[in-house]
């Protein structure tokens, strides 16, 4: 009989100690990041969303390695997921080309956690967009729905739209960054910095798009960075839509290549990482050359077999030439009116296929003074 009361007496001492010491503990942990914040003299770049990772990121290296050996069964699939396969660059002719029904951009990413994951369904009501609300109202699947789930599709495409644009801008103007503190000076800003200081005298003082246009140095720099440093290790994901799935025929520009089978709703995407570091396909891959493109007619916005940082086919990134503008005068800027210490380039984070700045990194970077 007595024994009930002891153990109930324990058990709430416990849950009580429990809960003081979890208190304590967030508080500790607020404490300590206010701290660190004050008192690190070397201001941090860039902070992404990549913070809210749970979890250790893969190290790039295993993360690269496999990524590569996969890749360099060339007229294979590999899976990287449950539903999401790797195309082979025999297939890549065909996916271009494949009319968007068949192979659903927008459904893959629908798909992908971070819609669901961040999608507040009780804000929905918040926000009125006519414009949007009437295209997700035409598309099929929100055919007869009701206001709320309506507006589900409207933030839901917001929040795409927000991490189409912010995080990739923000992400990639990092790794720029990092490469440009990371390389002696003599070695690209002299070159960088001149060429723009006379395309700048030579449009009057005033940036234009065609004056950013000439800027082939600073163009080749952010292109080499990009292609080391892509959002991802695959990008492009497509949905597979026809119920009876989907078959690549066996390309004629690959001899020997496979046809491959996709089951009807899982999701291909594009082997980057294997693309831009293929010693076919450039000289050293593994070197950073940041004029590397400096002579190289192809726009450095356009995707290509070679080059998948902005995605691949009829979905290649439509905010390309907008991001290219505003990576251009972010560094323009930098350079400008900022001075910063050299340091070894900071390694990127991989989480899965994703690939981060890294986000721990210090750099020491501050206003010129006048
Ligand atoms: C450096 C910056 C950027 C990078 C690296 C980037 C990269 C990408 C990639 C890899 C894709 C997927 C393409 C595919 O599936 O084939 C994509 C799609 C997209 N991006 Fe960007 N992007 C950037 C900036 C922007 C900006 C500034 C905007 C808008 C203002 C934007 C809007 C979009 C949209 C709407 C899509 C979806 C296109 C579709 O599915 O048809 N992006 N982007």
């Amino acid at each position: 009989m007595e024994i009930l009361p002891r153990f109930t007496l324990e058990f709430t001492s416990l849950a009580i100690n429990f809960f003081i010491l979890t208190i304590v503990w967030i508080l500790y942990g607020q404490l300590a990041s206010l701290f660190r914040h004050f008192c690190s003299s070397n201001p941090v770049v860039s902070s992404t969303w990549a913070d809210k990772y749970i979890g250790e990121p893969k190290s790039t290296v295993a993360a690269i390695t496999d990524a590569y050996y996969r890749y360099s069964k060339k007229s294979q699939l590999f899976r990287v997921e449950d539903g999401i396969y790797v195309l082979p660059p025999s297939a890549f002719a065909e996916a271009r080309k494949v009319h968007h029904e068949t192979l659903s951009s927008s459904h893959a990413i629908d798909d992908t956690i971070f819609l669901n994951y961040f999608l507040g369904r009780d804000h929905a009501d918040t926000i009125l967009l006519p414009m949007l609300v009437k295209y997700v109202q035409k598309t099929p699947e929100y055919e007869g729905k009701g206001k709320e789930q309506i507006l589900s599709g409207v933030i839901g495409r917001l929040v795409g739209l927000m991490f189409a644009a912010i995080d990739t801008t923000t992400m990639t103007t990092t790794h720029i960054l990092y490469d440009l503190i990371s390389n002696p000076r003599s070695m690209y800003v002299d070159a960088i910095k001149k060429e723009y200081q006379e395309a700048l005298a030579k449009h009057n003082g005033v940036w234009t798009v065609l004056a950013l246009g000439e800027l082939k140095h600073l163009d080749s720099f952010i292109k080499e960075s990009q292609r080391m440093h892509a959002v991802g290790l695959v990008l492009g994901a497509r949905k597979v839509m026809p119920k009876a799935g989907y078959t690549f025929s066996s390309s004629p520009e690959s001899p020997g290549s496979e046809t491959l089978f996709i089951p009807a709703g899982a999701r291909v995407t594009m082997p980057l990482q294997g693309v831009h570091f293929d010693p076919q396909l450039y000289t050293d891959p593994e070197k950073f050359n940041g004029f590397r493109f400096a002579d190289d007619p192809v726009p450095s916005s356009q995707p290509s077999d070679k080059f998948m940082s902005f995605g691949h086919g009829r979905h290649a990134c439509p905010g390309r030439n907008l991001a290219l503008v505003v990576l251009k005068l972010i560094v323009i800027e930098f350079l400008t009116n900022y001075e910063y210490k050299e340091i070894e380039r900071p390694a990127d984070m991989i989480f899965g296929t994703a690939r981060m700045p890294n986000f721990r990194a210090k750099v020491s970077i501050r206003r010129v003074r006048d």
